[in-house]
């Protein structure tokens, strides 16, 4: 199959030079609502982009749980692949891809984790079944077939759902956002590129070519 005719032109929206004077948090805030009132599923999903200690790139979707003074809050397992990764380089990318509106964000900061009664404040705001979910899970280990995990998650339901714990390699992080850029597209590949750094506690942009 070929994929090389495939293409568009993008004209949901544009990015003109007003926007250059705009809170890029707020901006943030406003796409995310926008794409998220389209009732797109996912809408807070973004491609979370980590180095290893071996300086090898990696990357996979996780769910935005917060979004309060540039900070950007996800939860996940401390011990999983992303979370050594951030032991070692604590720093990631966040990439919001959003189709239907024609617009991509790419967040760069540093990363750190959240209070462990943060943790276990949204870990028993979850779903139970989520909760038992996370502790069944040791997230990125091998494990020999579908059946042990599924008798890992039986093991969990034993417990009364009062006395599920947080485990306490399970919680948030949250990513302070030092470097944002918003694209739209636009026809003739002629996109719209502003790109916003952190720089002593105030916002610097510059627009980009495409
Ligand atoms: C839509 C979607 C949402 C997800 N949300 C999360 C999440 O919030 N936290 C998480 O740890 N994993 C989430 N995952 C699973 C991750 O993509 C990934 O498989 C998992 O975190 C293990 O990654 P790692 O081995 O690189 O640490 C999500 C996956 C998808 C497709």
């Amino acid at each position: 199959m070929s994929y090389q005719d495939d293409r568009k032109e993008y004209r949901a929206g544009i990015l003109d030079d007003s926007m250059m004077t705009c809170d890029p948090m707020e901006l943030f805030s406003s796409w995310l609502a926008a794409y998220r009132d389209t009732g797109a599923e996912d809408a807070t999903a973004f491609a979370l982009s980590t180095v290893s200690a071996q300086l090898e790139p990696d990357a996979r979707i996780v769910l935005l749980k917060g979004l309060t003074e540039g900070k950007m809050l996800f939860y996940t397992h401390y011990t999983s692949k992303k979370g050594k990764d951030l032991a070692a380089h604590p720093v990631a990318h966040a990439l919001f891809f959003w189709p239907s509106m024609e617009r991509q964000m790419r967040v760069f900061g540093s990363v750190s984790k959240v209070t462990p009664e943060e943790s276990s404040t949204y870990f028993h705001s979850r779903p139970v079944m989520s909760r038992r979910g996370a502790i069944a899970s040791d997230q990125s280990k091998m494990i020999e077939s579908r059946a042990a995990l599924d008798v890992q998650l039986q093991t969990i339901e034993k417990t009364e759902d009062a006395n599920l714990q947080r485990p306490t390699t399970w919680g948030g992080y949250v990513l302070e956002i030092s470097k944002i850029e918003f694209w739209q597209g636009r026809p003739s590949r002629m996109h719209d590129r502003l790109v916003f750094t952190l720089t002593s506690g105030e916002w610097t942009v510059q627009r980009l070519q495409p």
